[in-house]
Order: C-alpha cells, then sequence, then structure tokens
C-alpha cells in the first residue's frame, strides 16, 4: 500500500522514476510525468476509499505497475486465495480476472464481500470462455467414474462439476493425489493443454518416483474448441514451440522461467527430459514461483516466459538480476482492462459484487446486471469441495 503521509507529488515523481526504470520497454510512453501525477492523484482517493470501506485491495501479478504499488498484496492465483482466506477482510477488491474474484468469493462465503471493477466478460479469460459443457456432459457419460481435474481458470459452474482444482503450482500434485485416491479411474485435466500435457508428464514423473507406475492413458487433457477459443490461452499459446530455444541461443548465460501455459512448455519440457537442454537452464513455473526462483538461483540474467506485467515485478523485488520478457506482445488485454478509473468507480458506486443466490438462476448462466454478478448458491457450495481438497494440498 502507498504511504499517505507523501504527498501526491512526490508519489508522482517516485512513480515516475521507478516506472521509468522498470517499465518503459514493457509500456512504451505509458508512464510519462503527468501520467504519473495523475494516477498519484488517483491513488491517494483510492487509499481514502479503501479505509472508508475497510476495503483490502489484492492484485494479481500481470496488472500494470501502478496496481503493484497500490495493492496490500499482489500474487499469483493460489497465492492471492490463501491471502484472502486468511485475512478475513470485511471487503476485497480484487483486481485481477473475473474469475479470481468468484474463486476469492467462493472460499470466503458470507465472510467477505467481494468486488471486481468491470463484467465477466470485459475480465474474461480465454481459457474460462473455452470450456464446453456439452462435451464435458458427454466425458461424464462416457466416463461415469472419472474424475476432473480443473485449472483454477475456469467458471463457478465447472468447479463445482469438478473434483479437484489446481493452479499453475500445484496442478502436477493434484494429478497425483487424485491418481492415488482415486486408482484406475480416468482422470480429465482442463482446460488448458498446454499446461495439462506438462503436468501430466511431471505428474507421471512424480508417481514414477514414489514406485507407481500409471497408464498414461488414464490422463486425459481436454482439447475442445469452443468458439474462437481451442483449450489455450491466448496469450502465452503465441510464445511457440520455438521461442524457448531461440530464447536460450540469444541468451546462453540465462536461465529460462516458463509459465506452464506456454505455447512452448510442452516441447521444452520434452527437450529437458532427453537432455537436449539442461534441468538446470528451464523451470516450469507458476508466477509467484518465479519470483521465488530468481531469488534463490545463482543466475544473473532470466527470460521470462509469461505475460509481461511478471516483469514489472520481477525488476523491482530484484534490481541487481536484468529480466528480458520472452515477448513483447505477451500481454493479456483481460488483466489489462483494470485501470485505477474503474477502481475508483468499484469503491464509489460497490460494484462489481460477486454475491450468492438462492439458486434462482441457472449455474451456466448465472444473472448478471452492472451491480452484481450471481454465484448460485448450491454451485459454490459443490465447488468448495475441489477447491478445498487445492487449498490443502497446498
Ligand atoms: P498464475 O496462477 O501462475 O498467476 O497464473 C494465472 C494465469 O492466468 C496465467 O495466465
Ligand atoms: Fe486467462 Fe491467459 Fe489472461 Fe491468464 S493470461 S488470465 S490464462 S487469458
Amino acid at each position: 500500500m502507498i504511504e499517505v503521509s507523501s504527498s501526491t507529488r512526490e508519489l508522482g515523481l517516485r512513480w515516475h522514476e521507478l516506472f521509468s526504470r522498470h517499465a518503459e520497454d514493457l509500456y512504451p510512453g505509458r508512464y510519462t510525468a503527468n501520467k504519473c501525477f495523475e494516477l498519484a492523484e488517483q491513488a491517494v482517493e483510492i487509499h481514502r476509499l479503501a479505509e472508508e470501506k475497510e476495503s483490502t485491495i489484492v492484485a494479481h501479478n500481470y496488472l500494470y505497475p501502478e496496481f503493484h504499488e497500490i495493492a496490500e498484496k499482489v500474487g499469483d492465483s493460489l497465492g492471492l486465495s490463501f491471502y484472502v482466506q486468511k485475512k478475513k477482510a470485511p471487503r476485497v477488491d480484487f483486481e485481477s480476472v473475473f474469475f479470481m474474484g468468484a474463486t476469492a468469493k467462493i472460499i470466503t462465503g458470507n465472510a467477505t464481500r467481494v468486488f471486481v471493477s468491470d463484467s465477466p466478460d470485459v475480465l474474461g479469460c480465454s481459457l474460462v470462455f473455452g470450456i464446453d459443457y456439452d462435451w464435458l456432459d458427454d466425458w461424464k457419460r462416457r466416463n461415469p467414474d472419472g474424475i476432473l481435474v480443473t485449472y483454477v481458470n475456469s467458471d463457478a459452474y465447472t468447479k463445482s462439476i469438478s473434483d479437484f482444482i489446481a493452479t499453475s503450482r500445484n496442478t502436477d500434485r493434484v494429478i497425483v493425489h487424485a491418481a492415488k485416491m482415486f486408482p484406475g479411474r480416468k482422470i480429465l485435466v482442463l482446460p488448458d493443454k498446454y499446461l495439462g500435457y506438462v503436468m501430466k508428464a511431471r505428474a507421471i514423473e512424480l508417481l514414477g518416483e514414489e514406485g507407481i507406475n500409471i497408464d498414461p492413458d488414464l490422463i486425459e487433457i481436454y482439447e475442445q474448441k469452443k468458439g474462437q477459443y481451442w483449450a489455450a490461452c491466448h496469450v502465452h499459446q503465441q510464445i511457440g514451440p520455438d521461442a524457448a530455444d531461440i530464447a536460450l541461443l540469444e541468451n546462453e548465460d540465462a536461465e529460462l522461467m516458463i509459465h506452464p501455459e506456454c505455447g512452448c512448455a510442452s516441447s521444452c519440457l520434452y527437450k529437458v527430459q532427453k537432455g537436449e537442454i539442461p534441468h538446470s537452464k528451464a523451470y516450469f513455473l507458476s508466477t509467484e514461483q518465479m519470483i521465488e526462483r530468481a531469488k534463490i538461483s545463482p543466475a544473473k540474467k532470466f527470460i521470462v516466459a509469461t505475460e509481461k506485467g511478471m516483469v514489472y515485478r520481477l525488476r523491482k523485488e530484484m534490481p541487481e538480476k536484468e529480466f528480458i520478457p520472452i515477448s513483447a506482445k505477451a500481454e493479456c488485454g483481460f488483466m489489462k482492462a483494470n485501470n485505477f478509473d474503474k477502481l475508483l468507480v468499484s469503491l464509489r458506486e460497490d460494484k462489481v459484487e460477486i454475491v450468492y443466490c438462492d439458486d434462482c438462476c441457472d449455474p451456466r448462466a448465472p444473472y448478471r446486471d452492472d451491480r452484481i454478478v450471481h454465484i448460485p448458491r448450491s454451485a459454490a457450495e459443490a465447488a468448495i469441495k475441489g477447491i478445498s481438497r487445492m487449498l490443502a494440498i497446498g
């Protein structure tokens, strides 16, 4: 959080220096001195309103740098969920995409009012949009005792029909857990095929280390197309199969940190497993794990294969190290749809609030208007089962 004692001008000057140093190449021309003064003025008002409304502001790593400066907690999807669960705040303003706010609401229940600052469409996610409910119904019919391991990037309805929820930090361990808890049963991992294949390979490896050999066909990866979305994140998918090789060739002294959603993730893991890329060179990590890895690594230079918002946080926390975004185009328009104007409206007018309803609407198409979005109570209660399993696995 910003220091309230700073004058707006001092804060604007500080931000101008900070953003010019760490984010000019990421967002060329965005952080002029005037823009920084304007943001600082808004930040002071955000801080005042947040105090008045007893709100805790949390932000995902991919958001613009100004959110990193005002949020009480910045992190990955799992870290933010844990934080919100422990904090038990009366109100949380979740600056991220909609599904993360909805997950926080499911975890906190009636204890916390949860707000996002725009609609589920604007704060969308290509993985959420790519889930085909009819295909899932059919899969369940074909596999009546099948187990669904669903990535947290999913809507509340899909979570409600899932056995386990998982994040980029723990999907491999969740698959291991599911395979041991339900031996011999088919497991479907959804909705990201790149993350799915990486996590499947790692889960098989982990099971092997415990002396458990599982038939790889028991772990199926969701690969359906729905509209323009095809079981992949449109931001990470464009970091294609050769991106990792090229980046390592151009930066021989660098370590590569890859988000498992990347289009290069499975080919890169395959090369690591075959010894073509040394184990010590490539790491498959959630956004928060990138911070943890960079802190303990002896390397001085890192290639960051994920949404470029992550690079600001890495540079700010470790100014002595060098962080290179793998692609200047890796920017998520859904995350970047958050801005201070919207957060101010949200705090002043108390919208958009995520609320439980008494099953008044279809969980596949829940009620929403410009002030509230419903989560049917029975869907939330069913979703909590898989989320609790995930939180217990850690
Ligand atoms: P993390 O959980 O690693 O932050 O990832 C969330 C996400 O949406 C990645 O695109
Ligand atoms: Fe969804 Fe991709 Fe954006 Fe992450 S980066 S929120 S997976 S669209």
